[in-house]
């Protein structure tokens, strides 16, 4: 397979990808595509569906689901690529906390994983996109010409995941975050199909130490070597 002109990052839960990510794709003017929205787009879906996903988190009950559930890119007014779910935009609930309770659990259904593959997939059609997730430059686009894999410590992710309103429950405190992410990456990383781990040939970047710009600094810098 060829190189696909795609920048992946994947990393962790509370790596600072998403906000890298996002930052990146504006610094060098390409879309950004957050993989894990979609796995949380189908959660909320689900929720929203009356499923409880407690008791049925299952390749069965998403199934019918799935053929009710339409999710696509598209350019809003600002030039911006955004996540719309049957046709609107999912709101605030998509990173809620309730919704991020489930998805590791409906993101290790094999189907629901190959559901996604073709909209990932068709993403490239825009060109350059930095796109993010857990198993991009494995699984997705091994040909990646870009992989990056973002960590830090588990408690700095823990302090990140806090700072981020709106994405932990009202009395939340470190550990508890700690533990939740814990909990996350046992289960991504555990998983059968497409476990979050870092491509052999992806950058390991420890962020742990470095501030926001300085990762975007790194990151693009390494980019533009890479296409000189
Ligand atoms: O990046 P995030 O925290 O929004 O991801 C939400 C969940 O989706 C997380 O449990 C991992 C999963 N995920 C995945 O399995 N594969 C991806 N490409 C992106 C996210």
């Amino acid at each position: 397979m060829g190189q696909q002109q795609v920048i992946a990052i994947d990393g962790p839960a509370a790596s600072g990808k998403s906000t890298i990510a996002g930052l990146l794709a504006a610094r060098l003017r390409v879309p950004y595509v957050n993989t894990g929205n979609m796995y949380r787009a189908i959660t909320m879906f689900a929720l929203d569906s009356g499923i409880d996903l407690k008791r049925q988190c299952s390749g069965k009950v998403f199934t019918p689901l799935l053929k009710k559930l339409k999710l696509e890119y598209v350019r809003n007014a600002s030039g911006e690529y955004e996540l719309l779910v049957n046709g609107v935009p999912p709101g605030p609930k998509l990173r809620s906390p309730e919704v991020a309770a489930f998805v590791s659990p409906v993101a290790a259904l094999p189907g629901v994983r190959e559901w996604l593959k073709d909209i990932q997939h068709d993403a490239a059609r825009l060109g350059l996109i930095v796109m993010e997730g857990r198993d991009i430059g494995t699984v997705i686009f091994p040909g990646a010409k870009f992989k990056f894999f973002l960590t830090a410590s588990p408690l700095e992710r823990a302090r990140r995941r806090l700072a981020q309103s709106g994405e932990t429950f009202d009395g939340a405190t470190l550990e508890s975050v700690a533990r939740d992410i814990a909990e996350r990456d046992r289960i991504d990383s555990g998983r059968a199909v497409a476990p979050l781990k870092p491509a052999p040939d992806a950058e390991i970047v420890d962020t742990t130490e470095m501030t926001i710009a300085e990762v975007i600094n790194y990151l693009a810098g390494r980019i533009s070597n890479g296409r000189s």
